[in-house]
């Protein structure tokens, strides 16, 4: 079942294989760097690239675009509370500019902060506060296959080394990533939201949720936890958030937008302190650097990430494409999560040692091949980690058809069977934040 048809469409068109070999050598192997219309299917990210509803389209006419007290503030501020269960809310320009408000606020030098894993931008925003980004994913969340419903949870047990080490004075905040982008797009459990709201209460931490997918993991709770069968999306996002001090929100994901964030929370002190630096960083606390009818649009967004019937279609739709590369034997991390499908750079390549990117060389493969860009998040993205060699396929919200997964699906089988003939790619440049070389650095191929 499919729960929308398209009322605007986008032309599309596939370069020719000469024109793909050049965009790839003059974006110096890194495909942040190739033209948009170079691109045929576009799944490098689900942030900001996903079609709004006519209903958001309409909102966007309503945008009062006063610098204070605007109305569409107040229409959000009611749409986060009546979604997220948040009464004090703060705009910002997208989830990373939340990020340094919250961040920015919480943390000072020194501090340790557990989180299931850091998104690339939070771990940078931890370090720009001179603090540091301690990762505790469960021992299954590297494993490729182990069939587990869970896989994104937060490991308290982990984060209790962590805070033996250092003591919890050091420790001012937890994160918990819902869904865990880092890790596969992997749910975490309610059970495991409420163990964590103990860990933090424990050692006298404030609990932020990073909620960027917070809709897709709902939509996981209720159909692997059990005592959420009968739950409704909306009912179970509620519930997993009240468990949490604040959020950081990118509403490029689940507040189905284009552009947008906010920090929400319950905590009125914190709501405070966090008001000056948004104005320093964002704009006055009630647009955030946002326009009016972006708010407009993000506070219908919000609503319709928990419509039931929204949801299990773009799950659906992500399963699809797993389901697909899966029979075709082309080798996936299972199971699949809430908005990627994660391709195993490392069985497509095991003659590659990380130092060559095995992941970085399949995301120019692809492109090479059928002009899907897709993005490395493996030994490129994460230097010095010991993660697995991960090829994340995201795919936009309410965007690609059947037809353009099969395009997607030929590709990966064309690049799979001529595995054996391709080479490593080593740095030719090297930008000054490793936490966020992969937007930015060119590479260039080792010659055998
Ligand atoms: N937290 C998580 C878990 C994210 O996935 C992202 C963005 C952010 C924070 C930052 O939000 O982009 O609005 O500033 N993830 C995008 C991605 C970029 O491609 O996964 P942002």
């Amino acid at each position: 079942m499919v729960s929308y048809k398209s009322k605007a469409v986008e032309r599309i068109r596939l370069p020719s294989v000469e024109e793909r070999e050049r965009a790839l050598e003059e974006a110096g192997y890194n495909v942040f760097n190739l033209a948009a219309d170079d691109v045929y299917i576009d799944l490098l990210t689900d942030s900001g690239t996903g079609a709004m509803s006519d209903d958001q389209w309409a909102a966007l006419h309503r945008g009062d675009e006063s610098y204070a007290g605007s109305p569409s503030f107040e229409r959000l501020e009611s749409a986060v509370e009546d979604v997220m269960g948040f009464p004090y809310v703060i705009p910002a320009h997208q989830g990373r500019g939340a990020e340094n408000v919250l961040y920015g606020t919480l943390l000072s030098e020194g501090d340790v902060v557990p989180n299931n894993t850091h998104f690339d931008t939070t771990r940078a925003h931890v370090a720009n506060q001179g603090a540091e980004a301690a990762d505790c994913p469960t021992e299954a969340a590297h494993d490729l296959s182990r069939e587990e419903p869970f896989k994104g949870n937060f490991s308290v047990e982990r984060a209790r080394e962590v805070v033996s080490k250092v003591g919890a004075e050091n420790v001012p905040v937890v994160i918990s990533t819902i869904t865990n982008n880092s890790t596969a797009g992997q749910p975490v459990s309610i059970e495991n939201t409420r163990r964590v709201r103990a860990f933090a209460d424990e050692i006298d931490a404030t609990f932020v949720v990073d909620a960027c997918r917070f809709a897709e993991n709902a939509y996981f709770v209720h159909e692997r936890e059990n005592e959420y069968a009968d739950a409704t999306v909306a009912e179970i996002a509620r519930e997993q958030l009240e468990y949490a001090d604040a959020v950081v929100m990118s509403g490029k994901k689940d507040g189905l937008v284009n552009t947008g964030g906010f920090v929400a929370t319950r905590d009125e002190s914190l709501f405070e302190r966090c008001k000056s630096r948004a104005i320093l960083y964002e704009g006055f606390p009630t647009y955030g650097g946002m326009a009016g009818r972006d708010l407009e649009a993000m506070a219908v967004g919000l609503r319709e990430a928990v419509e039931d019937a929204y949801i299990e279609d773009r799950i659906r739709q992500v399963r699809s494409l797993a389901s697909m590369l899966e029979e075709a034997g082309i080798p996936i991390y299972e199971p699949a999560g809430g908005h990627a499908v994660y391709l195993d750079a490392g069985s497509f390549y095991p003659h590659l040692d990380s130092s060559e990117f095995p992941g970085q060389v399949l995301v120019c493969e692809l492109y090479r091949e059928g002009g899907v860009r897709g993005v490395e998040l493996g030994s490129f993205a994460f230097p010095d980690s010991d993660r697995p060699e991960l090829v994340r396929l995201a795919i936009p919200r309410r965007t690609y058809h059947r037809e353009h997964f099969e395009h997607v699906l030929e590709t990966a089988v064309d690049v799979y069977e001529n595995r054996e003939n391709v080479n490593g790619l080593r740095l030719a440049t090297d930008p000054e934040i490793p936490e966020l070389r992969h937007f930015t650095a060119e590479l260039e191929p080792v010659s055998n």
